[in-house]
């Protein structure tokens, strides 16, 4: 991989900066690189309507190739001000990373300060848009629309945790991360990404104080980042696409919970099909519960305690029977004005639902050794199942 980095920076240096760096090189056989100018030209000058997003990386571009593909162009803001060859490097590491799940990065650019990514084009947007979006960018998606989005990026997640070489947390699982392509197949995107910025500018990092809903606890309190914390959000993210509702946006009941809270709050009082979204009917019951409790799995408190995504995909995968006994209380982080947390711009608290002594109970839980986690044996699905 080394090599190849180094055969594109030899290639970029035989340019003079007033030339463009050659354009479509190969690199491992899986990324190009691009020059400013036919990305430019690509994106109409980077035009406003050419624009369909923005996030905490830069801003999101409609590119059509010269070759008539269409693609998304991805503009990193100034903060990635890493130096070409590690820029390289990591993005070598990205591409070699392929999966059915996974938005592909095509290429990339880096002249001057400019750093750009080109991934292929997703037809039908991010779950975010789709399903949580605005009435005009809503689709109504039936229920095995939905169980296939779960089980696709839970094929993805874990892909980049058990398979992937090196493997990946990729630490901002969330909706408008989960985009569709054309038979609203989800692939998961901005893996890796957070690797391309350095660690005190990641926006990933100074966003744990500001996001409620889908960070593991103990990632946005004690920084303690595991692929379990990929887990918890990920179970945050099935619990968004069962009930329709925004994790970020959506409170809950008199006491404004927020869903995971919530959705604790109905299991506890017999409840739970009240989560399901109205807009689905002619739902199978049984398997839309089983989902919803596999997400309870997901984001128990202790992280040891949460499935591994390869066990999430067999539990969502087959008519098991989870052993509801072994479940516990899901762990929340919230926002919170009055502490700060290292290097972020607010401060949290956890709680859980409606148990005032649950910050005690979680710390507990934080404190149990990982080797004496149910989840680390290999029968350890079993474990879920009624004995
Ligand atoms: N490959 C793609 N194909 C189609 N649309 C995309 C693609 N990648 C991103 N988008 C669109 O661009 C928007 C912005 O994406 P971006 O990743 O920059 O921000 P975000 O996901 O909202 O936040 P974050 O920066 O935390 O990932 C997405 O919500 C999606 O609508
Ligand atoms: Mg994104």
């Amino acid at each position: 991989m080394t090599s190849c980095c180094f055969a594109i920076l030899n290639c970029c240096k035989g340019n003079s900066s007033s030339e463009e760096p050659a354009e479509g090189i190969a690199v491992n056989n899986n990324v190009r690189i691009f020059s400013y100018n036919s990305l430019r030209s690509a994106t109409s000058n980077f035009h406003p309507s050419s624009r369909i997003g923005a996030g905490g990386y830069g801003v999101v571009y409609k590119g059509v190739l010269r070759d008539g593909t269409n693609v998304a162009v991805k503009s990193l803001s100034a903060e990635s001000s890493q130096g070409t060859r590690e820029f390289l490097t990591e993005i070598n590491m990205i591409s070699d990373i392929r999966h059915q799940n996974l938005v592909e990065l095509i290429g990339c650019c880096v002249e001057g300060t400019h750093r750009i990514l080109v991934y292929e084009y997703l037809e039908n947007n991010s779950l975010a848009n789709t399903l949580l979006g605005t009435l005009s960018k809503h689709v109504v998606l039936d229920w095995p629309m939905r169980a296939k989005i779960c089980l696709g990026t839970a094929l993805g997640l874990a892909f980049l945790h058990e398979e992937a070489e090196p493997s990946v947390v990729h630490r901002d699982i969330k909706a408008s991360n989960i985009l569709l392509d054309r038979n609203f197949d989800p692939k998961i995107g901005d893996f890796g990404l957070a690797k391309l910025f350095p660690d005190n500018v990641t926006h990933v990092s100074t966003r744990v104080a500001g996001t409620v809903g889908y960070l593991a606890p103990e990632y946005a309190l004690l920084g303690q980042l595991t692929k379990k914390a990929d887990v918890y959000s990920f179970g945050v993210l099935m619990l968004e696409v069962i009930s329709g509702s925004s994790s970020t946006k959506a409170a809950f009941g008199e006491e404004l919970l927020i869903l995971v809270e919530w959705t604790w709050k109905l299991k506890q009082e017999g409840r739970l099909v009240e989560l399901i979204d109205p807009e689905l009917i002619n739902y199978p019951k049984a398997e839309v519960v089983r989902f919803i409790t596999v997400a309870l799995f997901c984001t128990q408190a202790a992280a040891n305690q949460r499935p591994t995504m390869k066990q999430v995909v067999e539990m969502l995968s087959r008519e098991v029977h989870l052993n509801e006994n072994l479940l516990t209380e899901p762990g929340v982080y919230k926002g919170h004005k009055t502490r700060k947390l290292n290097g972020g711009g607010g401060g949290a608290a956890i709680s859980g639902g409606s148990s005032s002594s649950h910050g005690i109970k979680y710390k507990k839980a934080m404190k149990t050794s990982p080797s004496s986690s149910q989840f680390n044996s290999s029968n350890s699905l079993t474990q879920m199942l009624p004995r």
